[in-house]
């Protein structure tokens, strides 16, 4: 009988998709709804040889009990919901919220044909800055008025709503990461809107007395896409070095990538307002903790990095993944 709320700690990919289908499989949510800023966000959720990048669907869908739903803060481009829904078979449990504001081809245009949004802030091209923007000026067109989504529709803040009435569970998911928020990150090189939990909450019509828990991922060794300041980041021969390589699921640009980062880690569990934190990539730590399911699984210098990393947060770290698979998990919130 949980609302919990998903957030990326450092500037996005971190794992929430992960994260968020093993809370689930776990938690038997009724509901998972997407909070953040739109397509430009993108989740790979990896069960078995099949890994699913997704834009708009919330990563949870992997749940195959819970209804999955947008909340109406988030930008829905049709184009991409309806060829989503259709190509990982949601159709029947998937929902979008009348008042989602809708990106349209002119707003694609606008954010890839700007010099300063596509070339010097280094965004999606999803065109999620502009439709932001025409939404704050009121001239943007909502969910209801676009006759593909009719069949999806839904009051988003009512359903959840009624749902922890009920007593059930229910899960929010956040997209991007603190370091990329428009109010708390690096300015201008942000995305268009807030990205932490408070935020996550208002997308869904969830208050802040109905929050039960609030989970923030890190992952061990951060990355940024796009431009912008990384104190940590790494030079790319260190990197190399150390056999990491990322590339974005939504621009396919490689990830820059950095080392821990403690005064941030510190700082955005605050902000969050986080009980728990979940910690990703420790099997690049140490390539021997791969796979691995249990603590006592763990090599000496994977737990010290975990320790201090506990410390820095300031709360404690309930999920360790240890590898791509959501069966790659160490979950101790039973020992809580
Ligand atoms: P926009 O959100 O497309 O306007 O892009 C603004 C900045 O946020 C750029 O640096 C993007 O690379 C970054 N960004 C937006 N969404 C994500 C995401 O889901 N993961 C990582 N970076 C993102
Ligand atoms: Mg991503």
């Amino acid at each position: 009988m949980t609302c919990t709320i998903v957030v990326g700690g450092f500037f996005g990919d971190e794992g929430k998709g992960k994260i968020v289908a093993h809370i689930a499989h776990r938690d038997r949510p009724s509901i998972i709804s997407r909070g953040g800023v739109g397509p430009n966000a993108g989740h790979t959720v990896t069960v078995g040889e099949k890994a699913y990048g997704v834009r708009m669907v919330p990563s949870g869908f992997v749940y195959k009990d819970a209804r999955l739903m947008i909340g109406t803060g988030v930008l829905v481009d049709p184009r991409v919901f309806i060829q989503e829904v259709d190509l990982v078979g949601v159709k029947g449990r998937i929902f979008v919220d009348q008042r989602c504001a809708v990106i349209d081809e002119d707003h694609i245009r606008r954010d890839k044909g700007s010099e300063y949004l596509a070339k010097k802030i280094g965004s999606t091209g999803t065109g999620c800055g502009p439709a932001n923007a025409d939404r704050v000026l009121r001239v943007a067109r909502l969910a209801k008025e676009v006759p593909e989504l009719a069949e999806f529709l839904i009051d988003v803040p009512r359903e959840i709503n009624n749902a922890l009435d009920a007593g059930q569970s229910v899960m929010l998911e956040g997209s991007q990461g603190f370091g990329i928020s428009l109010y708390f990150g690096t300015y201008p090189y942000v995305t268009s809107k807030d990205t932490s939990a408070s935020q996550v909450a208002a997308d869904n019509g969830v208050g802040p007395t109905r929050i039960d828990e609030v989970m923030v991922v890190y992952k061990a060794y951060p990355t940024r896409v796009g431009e912008g300041p990384f104190s940590t980041e790494m030079t790319s021969e260190r990197s190399q070095t150390l056999g990491i390589e990322e590339f974005g699921t939504v621009t396919h640009r490689p990830r820059r990538i950095g080392v821990w980062d403690g005064e941030m880690a510190k700082y955005s569990m605050m902000v969050n307002g986080g009980t728990q934190a979940a910690i990703t990539g420790i099997d690049r730590v140490d390539k021997e903790c791969f796979g691995a399911t249990g603590y006592q699984q763990l090599t000496r210098k994977a737990k010290s990095f975990i320790e201090s990393a506990e410390l820095d947060i300031g709360a404690p770290i309930t999920l360790i993944s240890t590898g791509p698979d959501v069966s790659h998990i160490i979950d101790l919130r039973d020992e809580m």
